[in-house]
C-alpha cells in the first residue's frame, strides 16, 4: 500500500519509474526503555504503519527529495557537509544523512539521486518515524547500487543510526534504527545493544493484541530532557568506574553493586542507575516470560517498567501516566507502558483479544478530562511486523 504509493508519486514527479522501492516500519518497545545508550537490553516489535522510499539514480551529482507528507521538494548538488539549516527542509537530513553516511562506508556510490518518500508511521507519536524513514532510504539507495544483493540489515541499521547522531545529531541509542531494520513478522527483537547480538522471539499469540495509545501531546522539553539523561548516566558510569573499575556503562554495573554502593551516590544518579539496572533484568524476565507462552508475566514487566519509568528515570507524564492508568482498570489488559523516548507520545499495551474494545472505549471516555488536554487520542491496534524490505 504504502510501496505503491511512493511508486506512483515518484513516477508523477519525476515523469519516470524508480528502479528500486524499500519500505521499513516503525516500532513500539514492550519492555526496556532507555537502556538502548546505556549498553542495555531492549525489547522491540516492528509495526505494521511503514516507511516507503522509492529511488532512482541519476546521470549527475544532484540529489532531489520529495515526501507525500511535506509540500515543496528539496534539491541539493553533491552531498552536504553540515544538516541542511532551514526547517522547511530539516525533514531532509534525515535521508541525506543516511545517503552520507552510506557513501563513508561504500555501500552507496554518491552520485546524485532522486527520491520519493510515502508512508504512515504517525510522526512525533514516538513510534520511531524518523528511524522508518532512516532505514527505508538506506535500502532503497543500497538496492540502486546493488539491486540483486540481500540487504546488509545490521549495516543499514548502523548507518541509519551513525545519520542520527552524526548528522542529524540526536544522542539516540541503537534500538529504534536495529528494531526497523531487523525484526521480522510474528516476533518481537530481544536484541543486546552493547555485542548487537539479537534473538527474534515468537508473538503470535491470537488471544492477545498489542495496541498503540498516541496521546497526541508532545512536550517542549522531551529532547533536552533525553540528552540530560544520556549525561546523567554518563555521570553514574563515572562514579561506578571510580568505585569498582572496569565500568564503561550502566550495563556494567549489576543489582549488587548498586545495592552496595546506593547510599554513595547522590539521589538522582542512584535513581537513575536503578531503572537501567532492574529494566535490563525485565526485559531478560519478560523474554522467559514469552518463551513461557506466559502473557501475564509480560505484561508485569510492562506495568513495572512504566512505574521505573516514571519514578525513578522521570522521563513519563501525566498523559502517559493516564493511559497506563486506564489500561491497569480496565479487564483484560495485562500491561502497559510509555513506549520511545517520554514526555508525550504512545503507550503501549497488551490485550486480551477480546477486551480491546473496552480499552479502546474506556480511553476515549476518559482520557481527555482526566489528563486535562484538549486533544482526542488516537488507538490503533498493531501486529509484529516485517523489517526493512525491498517492494
Ligand atoms: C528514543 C530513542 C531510542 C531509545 C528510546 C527510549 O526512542 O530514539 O534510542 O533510547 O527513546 O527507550
Amino acid at each position: 500500500m504504502t510501496a505503491g504509493e511512493a511508486r506512483q508519486a515518484f513516477e508523477a514527479a519525476y515523469d519516470r519509474e524508480p528502479t528500486a522501492v524499500a519500505s521499513a516500519p516503525g516500532r513500539v518497545n514492550l519492555v526496556g526503555g532507555h537502556t538502548d545508550y546505556n549498553g542495555g537490553l531492549v525489547l522491540p516489535m516492528a509495526i505494521d504503519r511503514r516507511t516507503a522510499v522509492a529511488a532512482a539514480p541519476r546521470d549527475d551529482d544532484r540529489f532531489r527529495l520529495r515526501s507525500t507528507d511535506v509540500e515543496g521538494r528539496v534539491v541539493v548538488d553533491g552531498l552536504p557537509d553540515e544538516p541542511l539549516g532551514s526547517e522547511d527542509e530539516a525533514w531532509a537530513n534525515y535521508p541525506l544523512g543516511v545517503l552520507v553516511e552510506l557513501a563513508r562506508e561504500g555501500l552507496f556510490e554518491s552520485r546524485g539521486l532522486d527520491l520519493l518518500v510515502a508512508g504512515d508511521v504517525p510522526r512525533g507519536a514516538g513510534l520511531s518515524s524518523s528511524a522508518a524513514l532512516e532505514v527505508a532510504t538506506a535500502a532503497a539507495a543500497y538496492a540502486v547500487d546493488s539491486p540483486t544483493h540481500e540487504l546488509p540489515r545490521r549495516a543499514l541499521a548502523e548507518a541509519a543510526w551513525r545519520a542520527e547522531t552524526g548528522f542529524v545529531g540526536l544522542d539516540c541509542g541503537i534500538m529504534d534504527q536495529y528494531a526497523s531494520a531487523c525484526c521480522r513478522t510474528g516476533e518481537v527483537l530481544f536484541l543486546d545493544c552493547r555485542s548487537r547480538e539479537t534473538r527474534g522471539v515468537r508473538f503470535g499469540d491470537r488471544e492477545y493484541r498489542v495496541v498503540v495509545v498516541d496521546t497526541r501531546v508532545e512536550h517542549e522539553l522531551a529532547s533536552s530532557a533525553y540528552n540530560d539523561r544520556v549525561r546523567e548516566c554518563a555521570e553514574a558510569v563515572e562514579q561506578f568506574d571510580a568505585l569498582l573499575g572496569g565500568v564503561e556503562s550502566l550495563r556494567d554495573v549489576d543489582r549488587d553493586a548498586l545495592v552496595a554502593h546506593a547510599a554513595s551516590l547522590p539521589g538522582v544518579l542512584r535513581r537513575r542507575t536503578r531503572h537501567v539496572v532492574t529494566e535490563n533484568e525485565r526485559v531478560r524476565a519478560a523474554v522467559d516470560a514469552l518463551e513461557a507462552e506466559d502473557v501475564g508475566a509480560v505484561g508485569d514487566c510492562m506495568f513495572e517498567s512504566h512505574a521505573s519509568l516514571r519514578d525513578d528515570y522521570e522521563v513519563s507524564c501525566v498523559e502517559l501516566d493516564t493511559v497506563v492508568e486506564l489500561a491497569w482498570e480496565t479487564a483484560g489488559v495485562v500491561g502497559a507502558r510509555m513506549t520511545g523516548g517520554g514526555f508525550g507520545g504512545s503507550v503501549v499495551a497488551l490485550v486480551r483479544s477480546d477486551a480491546v474494545e473496552d480499552f479502546r472505549a474506556h480511553v476515549d471516555t476518559e482520557y481527555t478530562e482526566r489528563a486535562g488536554v484538549d486533544v482526542e487520542p488516537r488507538t490503533f491496534v498493531c501486529s509484529p511486523a516485517e523489517g526493512v524490505r525491498l517492494e
